[in-house]
């Protein structure tokens, strides 16, 4: 039963999951741990987590990812990864124009943070204008409205450099790398049948390969469905957008050390990077689907071009946000524009468990739903403690799988209350330019 140290372990995806699960196997004793990824480098330009930072938010909602991200907080501060960790504090509010949706949840995260004793020495409330710029002088907009909370507790990941570290850490202590379009990607999973059980015998890379596993870990984060299709609805592939305005040197340097800026009704922005001066930018909202309509499924496109643009709503609520917050960077022109594609579960729950039927020899790990990076530090052990749990089930229950609904849609977005907004599909919003190539 179960796997044995010196067995042949592959983990399919070189992103925020499968590279945290890797180091962690290494690191427990697993001594042949491969990882095949598509892209020829990492950071992967297909990861969610490719870009250059992600918000690391200790309150939720949900009290029980609250307490895993504490824990997550303290490993971002160990040297493997203190060094792409940014405790610069997460200034969390609302425009005056924010509609109910948004107060609301606002005021469920403000809660969730007074509620925890070790967030709650971090939080200052900011409840007018001038609390505003009290807690960030440099925001120098009308900011008309606003209210909030700054916590200090919170900040941000360096996140393709984070990959990038742990990509050589892994490296280092012996996991074995497959990269690339012919010995990376994997074309599908390899199942064999005998008189009495299924089970996943290992992988077929794009070059026609049979690599042999005992056990096969998917973590190809949106890509998920196209390699587990019993995920049925259960994992869809959605997007958001992702913009950048380029700084002078100047301009960052006067930025340095800015908190997470977010305005639940219109996105959020970083302290710019240094090293490009490209200051990052999210609008929030229901996200986009590609929903392919022979299975009803949405998968995320395969080829980057599809991915490349800032829909137009996006580009009016980002300007909006600039011009409240920062509004000499109102009208510049945004840059390094996509969409990222993440895997999204109707409960925002992540999925990592055994695929049922399969004599345990193949795990799904998924359902980031947009929340997962900064899990990173600790996300690779929900792997190894499952390994060494008893029996062959997750033990921790709202990570298990679900039997899929026979019918259901993945346009959820508007029904998860920490969204605003429902998801739209890729083909509707389109710039007009592509759709005439
Ligand atoms: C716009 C946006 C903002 C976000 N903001 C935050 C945030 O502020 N805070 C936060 O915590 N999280 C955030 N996230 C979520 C975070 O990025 C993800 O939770 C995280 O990256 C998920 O990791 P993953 O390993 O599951 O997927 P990924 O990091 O996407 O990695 C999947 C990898 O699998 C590879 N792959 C896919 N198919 C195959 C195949 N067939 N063969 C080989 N390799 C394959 C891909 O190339 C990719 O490298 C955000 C996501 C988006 C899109
Ligand atoms: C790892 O497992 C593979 C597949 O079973 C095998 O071919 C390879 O020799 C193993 N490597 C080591 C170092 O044990
Ligand atoms: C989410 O999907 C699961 C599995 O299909 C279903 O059982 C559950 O009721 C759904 N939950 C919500 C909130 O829609």
């Amino acid at each position: 039963m179960g796997v044995s140290k010196t067995d042949s372990i592959v983990i399919v995806g070189g992103g925020a999951f499968g590279l945290s699960t890797a180091l962690d196997l290494v690191k427990k004793g697993y001594t042949n741990v491969s990882v095949y990824e598509k892209d020829d480098h990492i950071p992967p330009r297909w990861s969610a987590a490719n870009d250059l930072n992600k918000i690391v938010r200790a309150e939720y909602e949900d009290d029980f990812y609250t307490d895993l991200t504490i824990k997550a907080i303290d490993a971002w501060k160990t040297p493997l990864f203190a060094p792409y960790f940014h405790q610069v504090g997460f200034l969390h509010c609302v425009s005056g124009a924010a509609p109910q949706q948004a107060t609301d949840t606002l005021n469920r995260f403000r809660a969730s943070a007074e509620r925890n004793s070790k967030i709650q020495p971090h939080v200052v409330p900011v409840n007018t204008e001038d609390d505003v710029r009290q807690a960030c002088w440099q925001l120098d907009g009308p900011v008309t409205g606003w209210n909030g909370y700054l916590n200090r507790f919170d900040g941000y990941a360096h996140s393709g450099a984070a990959l990038a570290g742990v990509y050589r850490a892994a490296q280092a202590a012996g996991v074995r790398f497959f990269l690339g379009e012919q010995n990376g990607a994997v074309d599908e999973l390899v199942y064999v049948s005998t008189a009495t059980a299924k089970k996943c015998a290992g992988i077929r890379t794009k070059n026609g390969r049979f690599h042999p596993a005992s056990l096969v870990i998917v973590a190809a984060g949106a890509a998920a469905g196209r390699l587990v299709p019993q995920l049925g609805q259960n994992v869809v592939a959605k997007s958001w957008s992702v913009a950048h305005v380029h700084l002078t040197d100047e301009e960052t340097s006067a930025l340095r050390g800015i908190p997470v800026t977010y305005a639940r009704d219109l996105g959020f922005f970083f302290e710019p990077d240094p090293k490009t001066n490209l200051l990052k930018m999210c609008p929030m909202g229901g996200g986009y689907i590609n929903t392919d309509p022979k299975t009803g499924i949405s998968y995320s496109p395969e080829t980057l071009k599809e991915s490349a643009f800032l829909p137009e709503a996006d580009e009016k609520q980002l300007r909006q946000l600039l011009k409240q917050t920062l509004p000499s960077l109102a009208d510049r022109p945004f840059v390094e524009k996509s969409l990222c594609w993440f895997a999204d579960t109707n409960d925002s729950d992540f999925i990592i468990d055994y695929i049922p039927g399969m004599s345990d020899s193949v795990i799904v790990m998924s359902g980031d739903s947009g929340h997962g990076f900064k899990m990173f530090p600790i996300v690779g052990s929900f792997i190894t403690d499952m390994l060494a749990a008893p029996g062959s089930q997750q033990p921790v229950a709202r990570w298990r799988w679900k039997q899929p609904a026979s019918q259901g849609k993945g346009d959820w977005g508007g029904d998860v209350s920490w969204r605003l907004g429902s998801s739209k599909e890729l083909s509707e919003i389109l710039p007009a330019k592509a759709s005439k190539l």
